[in-house]
């Protein structure tokens, strides 16, 4: 079948784990059969160098269009000062496509659990799914200002807003272990209060759903202490953000981590949890797992091809049990190495099985 995907690279690292994940879903193409038709844009710090704006509106309208979007990572140190940055275009298309539930699922399966810097017996069986709010919260709320005198956030949810992730969290937990943790700072924010009575309310509608609730700060220790006890964590946007990043370390490192971005109706976005990592930006040694592993989630849920999905992720996850590390995770293999380990792992997965 034919597909249509706009790839955005952005910066840093991103053309780089970019080519990881189109090199792997060329294979997947050629195996199964399908006719993948990417076109890609200008996104972030690369096209404000090409145009003055991080989401220049050919990106957007073609975004737009697209049966899905992959995006690689956007950012870096040669923008921070800019007077519009990349993150602006990447909150800004978010926003523009309705994107308001991120999924960023953590797992650690049994091959990898040594390689977290915690300990493998506290890792080890790790399965759960981060479900952030995306467009709501402190990321847009207005007032919005800075100046030399003060600066102000502002955070606000409304009730909708706030409902529709939570019912989107219980879904996903339906399908899976049935748990649902709702983490909140409902013992001081009123947006926080008003969270938790609508997560209780939600709950009535899902009598084979627990639902219990943490506070953030107690669950930034829960991650680490008792990772195994959280199968759908519910939260919102710049809690979600942090939480995020700290249970990409259960796994070994922040670039395993995939994400699904969805909105009520339109292309969904997939894309890394992790940045434009400059510090390593142009040494082929980034980890293409988050970027192959979002093209899985791509594979699953934007276009249901669950056995062209599930090649997909054996072949990575046989590409770990093999050996292959990149540096992040102490190994020597470079980013393409790594992929044409999957690559050729597609190709023998499918012709054997
Ligand atoms: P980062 O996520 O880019 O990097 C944090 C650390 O993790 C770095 O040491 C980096 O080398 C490492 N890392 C990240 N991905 C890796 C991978 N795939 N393989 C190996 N190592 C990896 O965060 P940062 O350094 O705080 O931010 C850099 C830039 O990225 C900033 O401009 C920030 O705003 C931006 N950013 C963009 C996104 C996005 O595009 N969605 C997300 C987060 C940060
Ligand atoms: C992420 C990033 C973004 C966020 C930034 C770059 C705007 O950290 O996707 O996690 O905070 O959402
Ligand atoms: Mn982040």
């Amino acid at each position: 079948m034919k597909y249509t995907i706009t790839a955005l690279p952005g910066d840093g690292i991103g053309p780089e784990i970019m080519d990881a994940g189109l090199s792997a879903l060329k294979e997947i193409e050629k195996q199964f059969g399908h006719d993948f038709q990417i076109t890609t844009c200008a996104f972030g710090g690369a096209a404000i160098d090409l145009t003055g704006q991080p989401l220049p509106e050919e990106t957007l309208i073609s975004c737009q269009k697209s049966d899905a979007i992959l995006l690689a990572a956007i950012g870096g140190p040669k923008w921070d000062d800019a007077k519009i940055r990349p993150e602006q275009g990447l909150l800004a298309l978010r926003k523009s496509l309705g994107l308001f539930a991120n999924i960023r699922p953590v797992q650690v399966p049994e091959s990898i659990s040594h390689l977290s810097p915690l300990k493998q017996e506290i890792v080890s069986g790790s399965d759960f799914v981060i479900v952030r709010e995306l467009t709501g919260g402190l990321y847009f709320g207005e007032p919005k200002h800075f100046d030399d005198s003060g600066a102000v956030d502002t955070l606000v949810y409304s009730a909708e807003e706030i409902r529709r992730i939570i019912v989107q969290a219980f879904e996903i937990a339906e399908k899976r272990r049935k748990r649902v943790t709702s983490v909140d700072k409902a013992n001081v924010l009123a947006s926080s209060k008003l969270w938790r009575q609508i997560a209780n309310d939600v709950a009535k509608e899902y009598p084979d759903v627990t639902l219990n609730h943490q506070y953030v700060d107690a669950c930034a220790m829960h991650l680490i202490q008792n990772p195994t006890q959280f199968d759908v964590l519910v939260t919102e946007n710049m809690f979600g953000d942090i939480l995020s990043d700290e249970a990409s370390v259960l796994s070994g490192s922040l670039g395993m981590l995939p994400s699904a971005s969805f909105a009520k109706d339109g292309p969904s976005l997939y894309e890394p949890i992790h940045g434009s990592a400059p510090d390593i930006a142009g040494e082929n040694v980034a980890n293409p797992i988050s970027m192959i592993l979002s093209v899985v989630m791509m594979l699953r849920e934007s276009f249901h091809l669950e056995a062209e999905a599930r090649a997909l992720e054996t072949a990575v996850s046989e590409t770990l049990s093999a050996g292959f590390f990149t540096k992040d995770l102490k190994g020597q293999a470079t980013t393409t190495d790594f992929t044409k380990e999957v690559q050729k792992r597609i190709k023998g997965g499918v012709t054997n099985g």
